[in-house]
């Protein structure tokens, strides 16, 4: 057995209404003037949260609001506000992308490293800033995990910062702050939680404990995400869903992801495609690729996603690809490069800046060639 180390906020607060708790909690730590980081769309969304802020005498100040995933220079912006706003205290409520700028700017108000710096595993030095963050999609699991990413823009890549001082000394998972994720989003984040269980679950360094939290979020984000895109009301299938998210998240820091992550990054870096989406369109092709390293793990996953165990693994396995190609489907996930207007001449360059994402890579359970990678975008193609 691999030995294995976890690191997970000190408090996880999970349920429905439990967001604006957040506020003693940051009241208890003495902070006195956070930075609210957040998006356009879930501002309004906040008055609960707002107003307990208030009562616990917490100030706050808003950033720019983080309205898609995060560049550099986005980044940079609002790392000069909360320097300038002498905040003590960062609250991120939102996606992945609002919750990765809150992670990076409470490690990096005080701290004297550039952010070119710290892209990379474990090279931030320290967080002075209490860090608390609320997940509004079900999801990216950031509000657990010690990673953060953002988009380089010079050079088209998506660039990862992994340390232990990006876990979050506080999660709220409010299933309710949720409810009004529109039907593509809510389809998008739950398939990329999946993929966090999937590729958690095979995956070179997977382990037990990691495995418990894999499966369980295999099983509740399949049975529950296509209700959930139906009617986003359903407040069973969201709270599900978020719990499915949580689990994919505390995969992320002690195993983490895998190819189907790596060939993802490219087509989020140049052509601006959403993160699940990108993943959702991978994933079966991956999945394929791999088998043959694992068909008994793949197997375990199908039958999570409540397929049948019929035949041999690997046929088993297959079937697990075609309920996934069908879920994503009745989502209405795009399910095609082509479909995504992303040029055929484009793959070499996508294959060959996928092969660079080797912390991710090296988790994969078969060794992927630049070759393969081409050979994988041409079948998704
Ligand atoms: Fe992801």
């Amino acid at each position: 057995m691999n030995i294995i180390t976890l690191l997970q906020p000190p408090r996880i607060v999970f349920g429905n209404g439990c967001a604006p708790q957040c506020a003693e909690f940051l009241a208890a730590r003495g902070v006195k003037r956070a930075l609210l980081v957040s998006s356009t769309t879930v501002l309004p969304l906040l008055g609960a949260v707002t107003d307990a802020l208030k009562k616990s005498g917490v100030d706050f100040v808003n950033s720019a609001p983080v309205d898609r995933e995060p560049t550099q220079a986005l980044f940079e912006n609002i790392l000069s506000f909360a320097r300038a706003e002498k905040i003590d205290g960062v609250l991120g409520i939102g996606g992945g992308s609002a919750i990765d700028v809150a992670k990076l700017v409470a490690a990096l108000t005080r701290g004297k490293q550039t952010t070119s710096e710290i892209f990379g595993t474990n090279l931030l030095v320290g967080r002075d800033l209490t860090l608390v963050c609320l997940p509004t999609t079900a999801g990216t699991g950031a509000e657990v995990s010690p990673n953060a990413i953002l988009l380089d823009e010079s050079d088209e890549l998506k660039k990862g910062v992994v340390s232990p001082h990006l876990v979050p000394d506080a999660a709220f998972v409010d299933p309710l702050l949720t409810l009004t994720v529109p039907p593509a989003v809510t389809a998008a984040t739950g398939l990329d939680a999946l993929t966090h269980c999937i590729e958690a679950y095979a995956n070179k360094f997977a382990h037990p404990i990691v495995d418990t939290y894999a499966l369980s979020g295999v099983k509740l984000i399949a049975k529950n995400l296509a209700r959930a895109v139906r009617d986003g009301n359903d407040i069973e299938a969201r709270a599900a869903l978020s719990l499915g998210s949580l689990y994919g998240g505390l995969c992320l820091g002690p195993v983490n992801t895998a190819a189907v992550h790596a060939l993802a990054y490219p087509l989020g870096g140049r052509y601006h495609i959403a993160h699940g989406v990108s993943n959702a369109l991978l994933l079966p092709h991956v999945l394929r690729f791999n088998f043959s390293a694992a068909p008994e793990r793949y197997a375990e996953i199908s039958a999570a996603l409540g397929v049948t165990r019929n035949g041999s693994a690997l046929t088993t396995a297959e079937h697990g690809v075609e309920f996934l190609t069908q879920l994503s489907f009745d989502c209405g996930v795009p399910q095609k490069l082509s479909d995504l207007k992303i040029p055929h001449d484009a793959i070499p360059w996508l294959a060959g800046s996928a092969i660079k994402v080797q912390r991710l890579l090296k988790n994969n359970l078969r060794v992927l060639t630049e070759a393969d990678a081409a050979r994988i975008y041409e079948a998704a193609y």
